[in-house]
């Protein structure tokens, strides 16, 4: 793999937890494999005056907590990397020191003027920053690339992303800008791809002829933690399936791109995103449905409530859980419904896509029970990344009785390669100019127009319930009803355990 070009790595909000629990480790697992550039520094900055020597303290205690690198020999030489400026970007006259501290570290290094700025702040300040480093020339690629990384929320609608999205247009170049969804960095989602184009057992079989419906489930047993205040804005619709989801789903779904090439990819996600067909406000309550965590014991532990939760509204409405059925729209996928879903507090953690191909037009078998004669092709996309496929296959012994089998790969199988962190790729991807797993400004407006209507609807209408569950269980039993065909549920669900032992706490 190539070394990116010289460039400066500069961090707003460079005391953060995202800086701590994301980007610095995924800098220190690059650094180890020689991935970071001949020449480069990282210039953090925050709110807070903090000497160079105190912030390199703080960069190795990051690494030791989270980076999951074997290998911590290496953190010092990675810290003496870093220098800090204090510089509050709320204050506009703050900007004005960022091209002379740039310069010296240049002048020092010796490099050119490319530059990468990421973005790890509240989105209030995004084009309140973006603006300020334009006013100091900082979008000018005369001496060098300029980059910016910015991470979601971007936008909380439609109308709010587009005009964020114009914003930064206005000084910004598109291929300038790099709108992180983490998910597009995980080796399992981009495997999908590779699964997909790359079998010929699969492609076929990947269309309406074949495949009865789509499920998507991102499964979270943590709560809101810390993040109430944040949380309380956003919900789980805005908060994972507004990007993460959806960018599954694109990919799940997406026609082959004519190269691995960016804009080829993101055109066909987008087409996806402009296929999906229009829910109805009056079909708001009958395709999404909302719950929200209430308090329980889990394995012995009580826990709280979301209502209970630090910085959240006793009689919030924000919902911890949201699902919804919806169609695409295309020759592909012509009348085959996709269920997604996602939840916090849930029994376990657990992302995966399954796609349930039809059952065979006939059988004169005795059927097993557990899924209705629907093989099914899982993808694992975390914890344990792997591909299952299930299939039935006789019981040996008389009669022909039929029951599932699993075929199993675990991602752990290719024993010697460690899976990359999904920010150690995708920073290595913008160091190098690669945006393909990022977002386009047209996706992530795609994304926002389908979704807007439940989110108007939600807002408007509190007469749409929210379904209050147990922490621990696998979200409110109404969301069960999403799934008409009375042989069928969601993979997991407290009603039908499934076979792999992730059950249901009550
Ligand atoms: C983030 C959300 O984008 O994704 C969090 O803001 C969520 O609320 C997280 O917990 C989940 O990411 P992962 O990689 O742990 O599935």
């Amino acid at each position: 793999m190539k070394k990116p070009e010289n460039h400066i790595f500069v961090i707003f909000g460079g005391r953060g937890d995202l800086a701590k629990r994301k980007i610095v480790p995924a800098l220190y697992s690059l650094f180890v494999q020689d991935l970071l550039p001949e020449r480069y520094a990282v210039l953090a900055t925050g709110r807070s005056k903090v000497t160079d020597v105190a912030y390199q303290d703080e960069v190795k205690a990051a690494v030791d907590s989270f980076s999951e690198e074997k290998d911590k020999s290496r953190i010092k030489d990675f810290a003496d990397t870093f220098r800090y400026i204090d510089l509050d970007p709320s204050i506009n006259e703050a900007f004005s020191q960022l091209p002379t501290a740039l310069a010296s570290i240049r002048s020092l290094l010796g490099i050119s003027g490319n530059t990468l700025f990421y973005f790890s702040v509240p989105p209030d300040l995004y084009t309140k920053i973006s603006d300020h480093l334009a006013l100091n020339g900082l979008n000018n690629e005369s001496d060098g690339w300029k980059r910016m990384i910015i991470e979601k929320p971007y936008g909380h609608d439609f109308e709010s992303a587009t005009a964020l999205n114009s914003k930064l247009l206005e000084k910004w170049g598109e291929n300038q800008i790099y709108r992180i969804d983490h998910y597009l960095g995980k080796e399992t989602v981009q495997n999908i791809l590779v699964t997909r184009f790359s079998n010929g057992i699969f492609e076929p079989l990947w269309n309406r002829n074949y495949v009865h419906h789509v499920e998507i489930t991102s499964a979270e047993s943590l709560g809101v933690e810390r993040r109430g205040a944040y949380y309380e804005g956003a919900g789980a619709l805005r908060d994972m399936v507004q990007n993460h989801l959806l960018s599954l789903t694109g990919f799940v779904a997406m026609e082959p791109p004519s190269s691995l090439d960016s804009t080829p990819i993101r055109n066909e996600i987008l087409k996806v995103f402009q296929s999906l067909r229009p829910i109805q406000t009056e079909d708001v309550q009958r395709v999404a449905i909302r719950g929200q965590y209430t308090g329980a014991h889990v394995r012995g532990e009580w826990i709280r409530g979301y209502r209970e939760e630090e910085h959240v509204d006793p009689s919030s409405i924000t919902e911890t859980f949201a699902a919804l059925k919806f169609y695409i729209d295309n020759w592909r996928w012509g009348g085959v419904p996709f269920y997604i879903r996602t939840g916090k507090r849930l029994p376990t953690r657990v992302t995966e896509a399954v796609i349930y191909f039809k059952q065979t037009p006939h059988t004169t078998f005795s059927q097993n029970s557990e899924s209705g004669g629907y093989n099914q092709l899982i993808i694992r996309i975390q914890p344990d990344e792997g591909i299952l496929l299930k299939f039935g296959m006789k019981v040996p012994g008389t009669g022909f009785n039929v029951r599932n089998v699993n075929m199993d790969f675990h991602y752990s199988d290719f024993a010697s390669e460690r899976i990359p962190m999904a920010y150690e790729r995708l920073l290595y991807d913008c160091m190098n100019g690669d945006n393909t797993l990022y977002t386009r400004s047209d996706e992530v407006l795609a994304a926002w127009r389908f979704l807007d209507p439940v989110i108007k609807t939600w807002y408007n209408n509190h007469d749409i319930p929210v379904y209050g569950y147990p922490a621990g269980t696998w979200g409110p039993e109404k969301a069960d009803e999403l799934i008409e065909e009375p042989e069928l549920t969601w993979r997991y669900t407290c009603k039908n355990l499934a076979d792999d032992g992730v059950y249901c706490e009550l």
